[in-house]
């Protein structure tokens, strides 16, 4: 028997908007609709995006949401860019000082029919923080695929994930486009496709050291997650690959890297079905992998699509296992169909294993189809923080337990992230305001989660702003948790989705922000954010 407690038939239902579009891995569907409208010049418009008109436009009120930090308009961008001495309203911490980077897709050339929006090439951008100065960089990532792109001039890996239909003339190089998360490491930026292996930037040029970084050598899966963890206690970073010994495999390997690089960890599990395991949970003592129905579609690959479909019909699997051991422990617990491709933070505590993420009931993402051919519903793709949970110690459990934490929609989850693998109070997600008075219009927003008052705080960034994911900066190495700074991308809608970089205080974000970065123009789209403290970045 499920415990099921998220199914709330009449719960919140109009706030079905809010977040409902920040689809999990970061894109708004309405940047994905400009990308159809907008790609004047070019060839067809992407097939799979819902018409305007449609349920996405009535979810939106005709708004850029949330984690979309375009505009309606094209997804392509593709200028890199220096702005010096960025313009600056308010006042910089005295105290923040560092890298915010993001990184989002902005395809080369124009996606092929069919496509999605998740395959455009890697490109990073950077505020560079420093003494109340703010500089802002960005760079495409040169990684195999960018240059073999660049060369020839055109598209040589039209579909998402779907090698069938590459040019023969890049058999054997990467493809990753490294557009979905980064991360430091080794003093490099490391940016992430979980389809393969990450890129090597260099923190403050952004040029590509490492096209192609196998951690000199130590990588044995042949992928690697976008979505690493940084171990709270040890610095180690946790990282897994899945599809690990080949395409469409359903082995997973999990590995763990020391500060320095070198792996001190590895174990290799088999997961129930090929779904897309675009997170996971790592605790202090376990491994958590959360398989759903986005599965492989091997007709669909056939028929010339991408790699994943909603399978409606498939159980979720909550497969747990130890950290120090070799994956054989693993026990799988069961659940209903449903979605959750991001953690905002896992504990365990005796045996216990707690993992909150962001859930609905169906596909989160506009762009990817049903295998049944059903239309997407903006209801049941509406994502909630919940918390999963099981007990080791139950050897008789076969299922896990779920509650939903608030009524705040969004997907994208945060938290102070060295809080990675223990217990945490506080987390941060992007949503609207549930509150509006008319949820087809619901302001855009970051809200702070305090689980140990069940209380969240919100921050609205006012009409005609749309905000990407946002970041947790801490004040010191040592401040508390919490005590800090959370940032993110703002746009605005009215003035041709010009975009800001927002600061505010994460203990006090329904005061607004304390700066705000003013960029020339439109910043490039983001799915994920890192932030980078001055002393972990290089000194020159
Ligand atoms: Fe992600």
């Amino acid at each position: 028997m499920h415990n099921v407690t998220d199914n709330l038939p009449d719960k919140n239902r109009r706030s079905f908007m809010g977040g409902t579009l920040t689809a999990a891995a970061g894109i708004s569907a309405v940047t994905l609709l400009g990308t159809t409208a907008c790609s004047d010049a070019q060839p067809p418009a992407v097939s799979s995006v819902p018409a305007a008109s449609g349920p996405v436009a009535a979810a939106t009120g005709g708004l850029s949401l949330a984690a979309g930090s375009a505009p309606p308009g094209p997804l392509l961008f593709r200028a890199e860019m220096d702005v010096r001495y960025c313009e600056i309203e308010g006042t910089i911490p005295a105290d923040l000082n560092g890298a915010f980077y993001r990184v989002g897709p902005d395809p080369q050339f124009p996606l092929r029919a069919g496509n999605i929006p998740f395959d455009g090439e890697g490109h990073v951008s950077m505020f560079r923080i420093k003494d109340g100065r703010v500089d802002y960089r960005t760079r495409f990532i040169r990684n195999e695929r960018w240059m073999a792109q660049d060369k020839a001039g055109k598209l040589l890996f039209p579909m998402y994930r779907n090698p069938a239909l590459d040019d023969p003339s890049v058999a054997g190089i990467s493809r990753s486009t490294g557009n979905t998360h980064i991360i430091n490491h080794q003093n490099m930026l490391l940016t992430l496709k979980e389809d393969s292996p990450p890129s090597a930037l260099n923190l403050l040029t952004l040029e590509t050291i490492v096209p192609n970084f196998t951690f000199d050598g130590q990588l044995t899966s042949k992928t690697f997650t976008a979505h690493p963890k940084i171990d709270s206690n040890t610095g180690n970073m946790v990282a897994f690959g899945y599809e690990a010994t080949g395409f469409g495999s359903d082995d997973v390997i999990a590995f763990e890297m020391t500060p320095q690089g070198k792996k001190v960890w590895e174990a290799k599990v088999k997961v129930p079905y090929v779904g897309m395991l675009h997170d996971f949970a790592v605790t202090k003592n376990y491994i958590v992998l959360f398989v759903i129905p986005l599965a492989k579609d091997d007709e669909q690959l056939a028929r010339g699509g991408i790699h994943w479909s909603w399978d409606g019909s498939r159980p979720t699997h909550f497969g747990a296992f130890r950290r120090d051991g070799d994956g054989s422990d693993i026990r799988w617990f069961n659940g209903p169909t449903r979605s959750a491709t991001h953690v905002m933070g896992a504990f365990d505590d005796a045996g216990k294993i707690f993992v909150d993420v962001e859930m609905s009931e169906s596909n989160p993402f506009p762009f990817m189809p049903f295998k049944d051919g059903s239309a997407w519903n903006p209801i049941t793709g509406t994502s909630y923080i919940t918390r999963l949970s099981v007990d080791l110690n139950n050897r008789s459990i076969s299922d896990y337990a779920m509650e939903r934490l608030s009524p705040w929609t969004g997907a994208l989850p945060r938290q102070d992230d060295r809080y990675n693998t223990m217990p945490y109070r506080y987390g941060f997600l992007g949503t609207r305001d549930i509150n509006a008075s008319d949820p087809r219009q619901a302001n855009a927003g970051y809200v702070r989660f305090d689980h140990a008052t069940s209380t969240q705080m919100f921050w609205n960034a006012g009409a005609g702003t749309s905000l990407a994911e946002c970041c947790f900066a801490p004040k010191s190495a040592s401040a508390a948790e919490g005590e800090g700074y959370l940032m993110g991308v703002a746009t605005r809608q009215n003035e041709g989705g010009r975009a800001d970089l927002v600061i505010l205080d994460a203990q006090r974000l329904d005061e607004g922000p304390l700066a705000t970065v003013r960029l020339p123009l439109r910043a490039i789209g983001q799915i994920h954010g890192w932030w980078v403290p001055e002393a972990q970045l290089p000194t020159v």
